[in-house]
């Protein structure tokens, strides 16, 4: 398994870029965060920045980040970086240490290669402590404990999170989504179903819970989901009220583990918005290809 390799300074256009932005923003005043509509976005804007982080230049490597920041974020979001730009880069470096799986961009546009197939999936069944719909759940060996704590954590309030989907193969999701054409209509199907190869749960590091309905978001399992997930690394990929963003309708079931660093990195500095954040990692690594 590889980690994702530390920013260099390679592209001196980007560094410019990204100076060009820090310093424009930095001529502005913080703009107040609040009413965004961020799913789990729940950090105060505007966080004032410490002396010592003004008193620094930024480095190439944070200019770097700066400009690698979606350019369809609000400033509000833009701001926040300004405002703690140290705790910014720390928690970057913190994602780009993990597994770098935990954080590719998959997406609409970002597909994986068809024969992509996590080596180390565990047969969820050699699990009892984990309620599971169905006998033939896999996912990813490092994803098993985080599961198991999230749902000790819960069960522990009353609260019981069943799995419903869990790794799906690119020929299953093939079929899956022509059964959605078929039943649903093309347009539709695709506002709520990945093709193949551009699902996350090809990834092996992606739990659907409860009905996968959208009534599972009425129920004390989505709730309690969307409040405490992130603190044991799991991350809501498609929010209420971003389908222009993520290319979905809202999934209050879908869940993807992308590590603790990257849901504190998500809270803090992207809104709550899974999307922005992978879309910000995927700039940044991408700068440092040839
Ligand atoms: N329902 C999500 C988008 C998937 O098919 O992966
Ligand atoms: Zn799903």
């Amino acid at each position: 398994m590889h980690s994702h390799k530390r920013p260099r300074i390679s592209s001196g256009l980007a560094v410019l870029l990204g100076a060009a932005l820090w310093f424009a923003g930095c001529t502005r005043d913080n703009v107040s965060a609040g009413g965004d509509g961020a799913a789990g976005g729940d950090e105060p804007a505007g966080t004032p920045a410490t002396t010592s982080e003004h008193a620094s230049e930024p480095d190439a490597d944070l200019l770097k980040m700066v400009a690698a920041l979606p350019r369809a974020m609000p400033q509000a979001l833009r701001d926040r970086v300004q405002a703690e730009p140290e705790r910014f880069r720390a928690l970057v470096e913190a994602v780009l240490d993990q597994p770098e799986e935990f954080t590719w961009l998959v997406d609409k546009q970002h597909a994986l290669p068809s024969d992509y197939e996590p080596d180390d999936l565990v047969s969820l069944s050699d699990y009892p402590a984990l309620v599971i719909n169905r006998s033939d759940l896999r996912l990813r060996s490092l994803v098993i404990d985080p599961l198991l704590q999230m749902t000790a954590a819960a069960a522990r309030e009353g609260i019981t999170l069943d799995i419903s989907s869990t790794y799906r193969s690119y020929d299953y999701q093939a079929a899956l989504f022509q059964r959605n054409v078929d039943s649903l209509g093309r347009e539709q199907a695709e506002r709520e179903s990945a093709r193949a190869g551009t699902s996350q749960h090809q990834l092996g590091t992606t739990v659907d819970f409860g009905s996968i309905t959208p009534a599972f978001a009425a129920t004390a399992a989505s709730g309690w989901l969307a409040e405490n997930a992130w603190r044991f690394g799991f991350s809501l990929s498609y929010p209420d009220g971003y389908e222009a963003i993520t290319g979905y309708m809202y999934e209050s079931w879908h869940y993807r583990y992308v590590g603790l660093p990257a849901t504190e990195l998500e809270r803090a500095f992207f809104g709550g918005i899974q999307q922005w954040m992978l879309l910000f990692l995927h700039t940044l690594l991408s700068a440092e290809r040839p």
